[in-house]
């Protein structure tokens, strides 16, 4: 069995510019670029399965399904279940994801959309105070206003009706182990809870969980959580419907509308939930096919977009040292953020041009706003083909922040799963239901405002809807097989955090574990952000000088990725706590 720790910080991340890029430069394969790469542990490999989560029990607990001969699928409701105890900050039972799934059998990719969903009481004014005026983001995100109907309960269930191999509940025990036995906090729970004690201390079930006796929890000690131990039991022995009828989701809904600020989720929302698939969006990039997920996430047609205007450019030859490469990277990112902002939204709401925006011809007629030598001065959303009247909305107002896991797997048949998994912001609403799990704060990646000056915007709160994501789980699909299994967690950052990997592969030849560590360079809208402490600073000069504003910040992606060949390679975010493992 190989497993890789994520490979510690190297050099790129602890020295100064100047002394980064010589040092990468020595140590990295001159295939495999110079200045901005770093030097890293070489990628897993394994002959017959992989699988790659933000945390090493998580990656155990679906090796374990894996060495069983589970499918793609059991593997990931063990390593779900596990992430809810261990990573509860980022993903768990009361939170929503977005699954791409390759059937080796079939040779198809299904998406499915297992996002939170606005209760039907909720109306386009949630978040505008008496005044009509947006409510702080934290206002909002805090309490019970913010908590959508959860998704991730029944995606598990639904990805296991359709592609599981094992018995349901087997899939469980690793986590009502940790869950009921202890596991040691990590250092990354201890810090975030650190960080945030002020908003975990607004419900009383929360503080208790994360600051037991009023301190922060410590990395190392034991936490149990007999409490999401039993809800584990529950699903494993009556499936979904524990969650979303009787005494559980009475425990959900009672925590939203007994919070200080209370929120609208009602027992009816929780039993009308549903999970929905949806047609994969599929790009072309370099004679691949980069597939994900469509509305209402943006992710698949963001990444798309930004791979589209990049594909008349050789970025190859470029290289990941040149301002160029990144010029066009950078000016590419706002080009589809532009379109985002305006025209991305639940489409089972609002018409969505879907297949127009990444039409390869309207991108390449797009892509000649790239031709100049300097960054764009002006960004505007496109036009794309659409067999609706003219689309006329106002470009979205909605800030997402990062938090969300990321679980990449691979099994032995050759099925591939690749599912971003979230409860929005760090501990979501900071309400933590009696079931043992937090709840998520979805709802805030709705448009606060209805309206910019009289036009409505797409991505408005409506009751029933799911709001516009940013997830980018992704399947790389060549001559009809997958060859990269790739995404992210990162709030809006996502969708650069995986477009530049995929490049980092495909044009850079990078192996996984390089295209992961690699510093990110990220461009939405307008704003070059650097990654701080590595040699992407040493950028900050010439990118300036072709007229970008820079950045230099922490940016905290957390990529799993598996790259498909002869063998199977994977890879785990250095930034996080992730592991892959295959045998
Ligand atoms: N809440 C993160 C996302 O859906 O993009």
């Amino acid at each position: 069995m190989r497993i890789a720790l994520p490979p510690t910080l190297t050099l790129a991340f602890l020295l100064p510019a100047t002394a980064l890029a010589q040092e990468a430069a020595d140590a990295v394969a001159p295939e495999a670029g110079t200045g901005l790469a770093v030097e890293t542990s070489a990628p897993v490999t394994s002959e017959t399965w992989m699988v790659a989560a933000a945390n090493p029990l998580a990656s155990e607990a679906g090796a374990a399904v894996l060495r069983r001969g589970g499918s793609a699928a059991d593997a990931m409701v063990a390593v779900q279940a596990v992430l809810g105890l261990v990573e509860p900050q980022s993903s768990g039972l009361g939170g929503g994801a977005f699954l791409v799934y390759y059937d080796a059998e079939t040779g198809e990719v299904t998406t499915l959309d297992g996002r939170e969903t606005a209760p039907i009481a909720a109306t386009p004014k949630l978040f505008l105070d008496d005044a009509g005026e947006p409510m702080g983001f934290f206002d909002a995100v805090v309490g019970g206003l913010s908590v959508g109907t959860p998704g991730t309960p029944m995606l598990m269930e639904e990805a296991h009706r359709r592609w599981g191999t094992l018995n349901w509940r087997s899939l469980f025990t690793d986590a009502i182990g940790h869950a009921e036995e202890g596991f040691p906090v990590s250092l990354r729970l201890s810090m975030l809870v650190t960080e945030d004690q002020e908003r975990l201390s607004s419900s009383e079930a929360t503080a208790a969980y994360f600051l037991p006796n009023g301190q922060p929890l410590q990395k190392g000690e034991t936490l149990r959580n007999p409490a999401y131990g039993a809800t584990l039991r529950a699903i494993a022995a009556e499936g979904a419907d524990a969650f979303y009828e009787g005494e559980i989701a009475e425990g959900v809904v009672a925590t939203v509308r007994g919070a200080a600020q209370p929120g609208v989720l009602s027992m009816d929302d929780m039993e009308a939930y549903t999970v929905k698939e949806r047609a994969a969006v599929c790009a072309p990039y370099r004679g691949a096919e980069v597939c994900g997920m469509g509305p209402p996430s943006s992710g698949a047609l963001t990444v798309g977009q930004i791979l589209g205007l990049l594909e008349g450019f050789d970025l190859a030859a470029m290289g990941p040292d040149s301002p160029e490469a990144w010029r066009l990277i950078g000016d590419a990112s706002r080009l589809a953020f532009a379109d985002r902002g305006r025209y991305m939204a639940d489409s089972d709401f609002v018409p969505v041009p879907t297949a127009g925006l990444v039409d390869p011809a309207y991108l390449a007629e797009r892509a000649e706003l790239l031709a100049g030598d300097m960054a764009l001065t002006e960004v505007e959303p496109g036009n794309p083909p659409f067999d609706h009247a003219a689309l006329h909305w106002a470009d979205d107002q909605s800030l997402e922040l990062p938090s969300t896991s990321h679980i990449s797997i691979v099994d032995a048949a050759g099925n591939a799963l690749s599912m971003t998994t979230t409860i929005e912001n760090g501990f979501g609403s900071r309400l933590f239901a009696p079931g043992g799990f937090l709840l998520n704060n979805e709802l805030t990646d709705f448009s606060f405002r209805t309206h910019d000056e009289g036009v409505p915007i797409a991505n408005r709160v409506e009751p029933g809807k799911r709001p516009r994501s940013s997830m980018s789980p992704t399947i790389v699909m060549q001559d009809g097989e997958p060859v990269l299994v790739v995404g992210s967690p990162g709030g809006s950052r996502i969708i650069g955090y995986v477009a530049k990997t995929i490049i980092a592969h495909m044009d850079w030849g990078m192996d996984v574990q390089q295209a992961v560590a690699l510093p990110h360079l990220v461009n939405r809208f307008g704003t070059y952000d650097l990654e701080a402490g590595t040699s992407a600073e040493a950028l900050a000069e010439p990118l300036t000088e072709l007229g970008f504003e820079v950045n230099v910040r922490d940016l905290t992606s957390g990529l799993h990725v598996i790259a498909v060949g002869e063998t199977l390679e994977g890879g785990a975010d250095p930034r996080r706590e992730g592991m892959a493992i295959g045998e």
